[in-house]
């Protein structure tokens, strides 16, 4: 994947300016100054005033001024996904939706499995019927409806008649998006999930507050985080969806940004004034940003947890209750922001035959099978509003 300005690239969740971390300990003036002169024709090709605005941007403002079947299409395109790869590919009828895989989206290091890249796939499935259901129509979807070896993962049949279902859900689609930054202390009230959490069948959510057993949990994923970052094929694949300039948002209009990482207004100001780093140093900031800012904030967690990770149907079933868990939060005002790190080193370690390190300890923290528990997400009251992610465009993905 090409990057016009690194060489090599972070993992999920990286930051790739350390030297920006530095300036938050800065003053505003300092900050200013590096403004003026090259620092600002570096601002401005990397988007620091045009953040979340420009093409790569507009489905998120459109969305709620589409009608009809582009409105639902869209709703799936705007879906939460793994890395943004955006691993989809939409054949669009007047009545029928047919969603399959683009195999070239997906990240065999990074997911191994693939339960992420069929996850994202039912995210997109979900937002989908969630859209429709808001817009009066009913939904049929029928999973893998040529096999499960098929790349066809989903046909989704609108009808007229419904009852304009979950309107609250549809209406926080544009303004979803994962929020990587610090959440406040403020415990979550749990209550809100819990009409949304038995909406998918073969798919429940387990939530982890207790506080022992957030720390625990977050020190595996710290732990996790360290693995990848240690295993450079790993490390470089993740590296290769990270676009560093406004340039190659562009150009690629996928894969993770600097917008999307949660930082200050500042530091991220700052950190697209000075040249893109190096995957090494993007992996440093992302093991601290995990300790430091992602688990240490973590008001709680949700996993994901279905029957066999393995089985494809309910890796699709355990994405379309992540997107509904991801539009309640939204919903409610709260941030949530999805980890996947201890999995992802789970399915690497089987794939590439190593030791097991996590699974016993992933087991322990769900008290049940580690192979039941198939995603995971932090969430909170958030500090910060998060930034918005670039998406291709409907004419790149759908085919009539
Ligand atoms: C199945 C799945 C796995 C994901 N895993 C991670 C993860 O481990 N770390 C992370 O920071 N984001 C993760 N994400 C979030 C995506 O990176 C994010 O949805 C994507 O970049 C698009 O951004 P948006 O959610 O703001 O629209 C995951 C999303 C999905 C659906």
């Amino acid at each position: 994947m090409a990057n016009d300005t690194v060489t090599d690239e972070p993992p999920e969740t990286a930051f790739t300016r350390r030297d920006a971390l530095k300036l938050t300990g800065l003053g505003i003036g300092s900050v200013a100054a590096l403004g003026v002169g090259v620092g600002g024709v570096r601002a401005i090709t990397n988007g620091a005033f045009s953040a979340g605005s420009g093409d790569p941007y507009e489905l998120w403002h459109d969305w709620a001024s589409l009608s009809g079947v582009e409105r639902v299409v869209a709703a799936g395109v705007l879906a939460c996904n793994p890395h943004n790869t955006q691993p989809w590919r939409i054949r669009a009828a007047a009545d029928t939706l047919d969603v399959h895989s683009d195999p070239s989206r997906r990240m065999p290091l990074n997911d191994a499995s693939g339960r992420e890249h069929f996850a994202g796939l039912g995210c997109a499935v979900e937002n989908m019927v969630i859209a429709a259901g808001a817009a009066g129509l009913t939904t049929k979807v029928t999973l893998f409806p040529d096999g499960l070896a098929s790349d066809h993962v989903a046909r989704i049949v609108l009808r007229e008649g419904g009852s304009g279902q979950d309107r609250d859900l549809a209406a926080a689609i544009p303004y979803r998006h994962t929020n990587r930054g610090p959440y406040k202390s403020t415990p979550v009230d749990l209550a809100g999930f819990t009409e949304q959490s038995s909406r998918i069948d073969g798919a429940r959510v387990l939530w982890i507050t207790d506080g022992a057993a957030r720390e625990r949990l977050g020190r595996l994923y710290v732990e996790a985080t360290e693995a990848i970052t240690a295993d450079t094929a790993q490390s470089a694949e993740a590296f290769t969806w990270f676009r560093s300039s406004r340039g190659s948002i562009d150009q690629h209009r996928d894969g993770l940004t600097l917008d999307g990482q949660g930082l200050g207004g500042l530091t991220l100001f700052a950190a697209k004034l000075l040249p893109a780093q190096s995957r090494k140093d993007g992996d440093a900031y992302w093991v601290k940003a995990t300790r430091e800012v992602h688990t240490a904030t973590a008001a709680a967690y949700g996993v994901i947890a279905v029957d066999d990770v393995t089985d494809r149907t309910a890796q699709v079933n355990g994405g379309r209750l992540l997107a509904r868990m991801h539009l309640t939060a939204t919903a409610l005002g709260l941030g949530l922001h999805h980890m996947n790190q201890i999995t992802e080193r789970i399915d690497r370690d089987t794939a590439a035959g190593n030791p097991d390190v996590f699974s016993a300890r992933w087991a322990a923290l769900l008290s049940r099978p580690a192979s039941t528990g198939l995603l995971s997400f932090r969430i909170g009251h958030p500090e910060r509003t998060a930034g918005l992610s670039p998406r291709r465009s409907l004419d790149d993905v759908v085919t009539g």
